[in-house]
């Protein structure tokens, strides 16, 4: 088996904490992934591929085998499962909150509220644990816009500084989940390739523990 170790990972704000991370367990792409509109890299490392692709479609190139590992937000993980996945290190890179907020002073005023989020499984079970009925409302970005434009009463959103509440008159007010990102490996490839991927399991764990 001699094709190259795919390493799939999110773009977007988890790329830019991955890369220096990659950089120093050996793996630098080739030419600057931020100016290139290509999908698949070489790297410095002649046995590894990288593919940078949207988060939610991580676990599924890594599920199915299309990927051998991948970076991945643990929001993303807890919403759409982790099923044929094994998940070996925290990176402890991108660490956010995934919280509910509301209009600054929001109080409820009946028994059913309604939840903007595009996290619509996690934000079910976190309403069910609490007892509180949420109509969910799905949306695929600016949840800060819904409750403005009174399509929803709270949102469910990834929470880093804050600044984006604030701008948009909100507060945060539960905490559902502290939120970094993980090293993801498919199952079948942990075992058929097992020497090449532990190896990378390994220099990234070195260098996670090393930082902490
Ligand atoms: C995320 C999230 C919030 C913002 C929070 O959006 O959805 O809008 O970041 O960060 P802050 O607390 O530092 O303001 P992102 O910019 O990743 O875009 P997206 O919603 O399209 O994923």
């Amino acid at each position: 088996m001699n094709r190259k170790l795919t390493v799939a990972l999110t773009k977007g704000r988890i790329l830019k904490e991955t890369i220096p991370l990659l950089a120093r367990a050996g793996i630098e792409p080739l030419e600057d992934i931020g100016l290139s509109r290509k999908l698949v890299f070489d790297t410095s490392h002649e046995d590894v591929q990288l593919v940078v692709i949207r988060g939610t479609d991580v676990p599924t190139y890594v599920r199915h085998g299309a990927a051998d590992l991948g970076v991945v937000g643990k929001d993303i993980l807890l919403e759409h499962g982790a099923e044929g996945l094994y998940e070996p290190l925290d990176l402890g890179i991108a660490r956010c909150r995934l919280m509910t907020a509301g209009p600054v002073g929001w109080q409820s005023s009946g028994a059913r509220i309604r939840v903007a989020t595009k996290f619509v499984n996690i934000t079910r079970r976190h309403f069910a644990s609490v007892g509180v009925h949420a109509d969910v409302i799905k949306l695929y970005g600016a949840m800060e816009l819904a409750p403005i434009m009174n399509l929803a009463d709270l949102i469910v959103d990834i929470v880093d500084t804050g600044n984006t509440l604030r701008a948009n008159g909100m507060e945060p007010l539960d905490e559902i989940a502290c939120i970094s990102s993980r090293l993801i490996v498919n199952k079948a490839a942990m075992r058929s390739r097992c020497g090449a991927v532990q190896r990378v399991v390994d220099d990234l764990s070195e260098i996670v523990h090393a930082a902490t």
